[in-house]
C-alpha cells in the first residue's frame, strides 16, 4: 500500500506541480504528514516523498538495484539523449560518471578559475546601471558562455542561441503544461523537438572538429565514446551545466538585492543559506526495484521514493546536490561559479531591488526560478 496523498486526477496534480510547486509541496505535507504520494505526468510511475533526514540517508546509501536513479529524469530523454548520465543505470551510469566527475572536482577545478573570473567582468561590463534589469537571463547567458567555454574550448554564439531557443520555450507555464500533458510532435513540444535537432547539428559538428587538446569534449573524445555518446555527454552538461546555476545566481541577486551583505571575502555562508532557502530543484527521485520499507510502510517495486530537497531544507538538513551514487556531478563546479561570480558583483555594484517585497518561487522548465526573473538595480560602486 501506497502512503496517502493528493487525490486529484494526474492532470490536475501534473498542473499544480508546475503552477504552484511549493504551495503544492507544502500544503500535501500538511495535510498527509509524511511520507506522501504524488502523481504527475511528469512521471511514470506515483512519487512517494519525504524530508525524513534518516530515510533520506538510507535512500541516497541504497545500492542502485534496490533504488534505482535515472528513471524519473526520462522526461528528458528525447533532449538529453538515451547515453546520458542522468538516464543511464547501474554499471553504464557508473562509467560515465567516473569520466565525467574528475575534470569537474578537486584540482582539476582550479584551471577553470581564472576562465570564469575572465568572463564574468566581461559580462558584468554589459550590465545597465541605475535602472532595472532581469537578472535571470543574463545569468542565464553568462553561464552558458562559462559551461560552453569548459566543455569546447571556445565561445559559439550559434549553439548558445540554439540551446536557449530550445530551452526558453520550456519556461512559461502554459508552454510547460501543453509539454507535459499532450506529447505530440505539435505545438511548443514540436518545436522543442525542431530545435534540439538544431542543436543536433551545432554540436555533431564540434565533436568532428580536430581535438583541441585541453576541453572536456577533448577528455571525453579520448574515452572511446562513439559520436552519439559524445553527443548525450556534451548535451547534458550543457543543460545540467547551466540552468541550474544561472537559476541559483538569479536567486543569491535577489536576495543580495534585499539582504546587502558584502561577498568579496567569503561567500560561502550567504550561497549555502541561498540554495537551502531558495533551491534550485524540488526533488530527487529513485526508483523501487523490490518492496522498500519507508517508515510504516513497504512500498512495491516499481515507484519512486523521493527525498524532497524543497520540505528537507526547511527542516535544517539541507540537500541541495541530492546524494550517493547520484549526487550532482558539478557541485563543486558550480559553486566555484557561484563564488566567483558574487565576488565580482559584490566588488563592482550594490544591489537594490525594484520592490521591497521578494519574489516567489515559481517554475521555468524543471528548476524553482524568480517568479519576475530576479528584478534589480545595479548601482556601480565608486
Ligand atoms: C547550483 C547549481 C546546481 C544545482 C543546485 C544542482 C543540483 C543537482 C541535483 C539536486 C541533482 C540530482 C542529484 C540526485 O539525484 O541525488 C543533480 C544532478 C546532476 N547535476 Fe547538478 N546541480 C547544479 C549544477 C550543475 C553543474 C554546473 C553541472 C555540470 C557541470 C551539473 C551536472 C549534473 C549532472 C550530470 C547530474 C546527474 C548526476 C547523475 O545522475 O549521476 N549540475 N544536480
Amino acid at each position: 500500500m501506497l502512503p496517502p496523498g493528493p487525490k486529484s486526477p494526474i492532470p490536475l496534480q501534473t498542473i499544480e506541480w508546475i503552477v504552484r510547486p511549493t504551495h503544492f509541496l507544502r500544503r500535501a505535507q500538511q495535510r498527509y504528514g509524511e511520507p506522501f504520494t504524488i502523481r504527475t505526468a511528469w512521471s511514470d510511475a506515483p512519487m512517494v516523498l519525504t524530508s525524513d533526514p534518516d530515510e533520506i540517508k538510507r535512500a541516497y546509501a541504497a545500492p542502485p538495484d534496490v533504488l534505482q536513479g535515472g528513471d524519473a529524469a526520462d522526461f528528458l530523454e528525447p533532449f538529453v539523449g538515451r547515453n546520458s548520465i542522468l538516464v543511464l543505470h547501474g554499471d553504464e551510469h557508473l562509467r560515465q560518471r567516473r569520466l565525467v566527475l574528475p575534470p569537474f572536482h578537486g584540482e582539476a577545478l582550479k584551471r577553470w578559475t581564472a576562465t570564469i573570473q575572465q568572463l564574468t567582468h566581461e559580462h558584468l561590463d554589459t550590465w545597465p546601471t541605475n535602472k532595472p534589469f532581469k537578472a535571470l537571463p543574463k545569468m542565464q547567458e553568462l553561464t552558458l558562455e562559462i559551461i560552453q567555454r569548459v566543455i569546447f574550448g571556445s565561445k559559439d554564439p550559434e549553439l548558445k542561441a540554439a540551446l536557449r531557443s530550445a530551452l526558453d520555450l520550456t519556461q512559461s507555464t502554459p508552454n510547460l503544461i501543453a509539454m507535459s500533458l499532450v506529447q505530440r510532435n505539435i505545438g511548443p513540444y514540436g518545436r522543442f523537438l525542431a530545435a534540439t535537432k538544431r542543436i543536433d547539428e551545432l554540436v555533431y559538428k564540434r565533436i568532428d572538429e580536430p581535438s583541441r587538446g585541453d576541453s572536456i569534449l577533448d577528455l571525453l573524445r579520448d574515452s572511446g565514446a562513439t559520436r552519439e555518446e559524445l553527443r548525450d555527454q556534451v548535451v547534458t552538461l550543457l543543460a545540467a551545466g547551466h540552468e541550474t546555476t544561472a537559476t541559483a545566481l538569479a536567486w543569491a541577486l535577489e536576495r543580495l538585492a534585499r539582504h546587502p551583505t558584502d561577498l568579496t571575502a567569503d561567500p560561502d555562508p550567504f550561497i549555502n543559506e541561498v540554495l537551502r532557502t531558495r533551491p534550485v530543484l524540488s526533488i530527487t527521485a529513485r526508483k523501487t526495484l523490490q518492496p522498500y520499507p519507508l517508515g510504516q510502510y513497504t512500498l512495491p517495486a516499481g515507484v519512486y521514493v523521493a527525498p524532497c530537497i524543497y520540505l528537507a531544507n526547511r527542516r535544517g538538513r539541507p540537500i541541495p546536490w541530492g546524494g550517493g551514487t547520484r549526487r550532482c556531478v558539478g557541485a563543486a563546479f558550480a559553486q566555484l561559479e557561484l563564488r566567483e561570480v558574487l565576488r565580482a558583483v559584490s566588488s563592482r555594484f550594490t544591489l537594490r531591488p525594484t520592490r521591497a517585497e521578494g519574489e516567489r518561487m515559481r517554475r521555468r522548465s524543471i528548476t524553482l526560478a524568480p517568479s519576475r526573473g530576479a528584478e534589480i538595480i545595479a548601482d556601480p560602486l565608486a
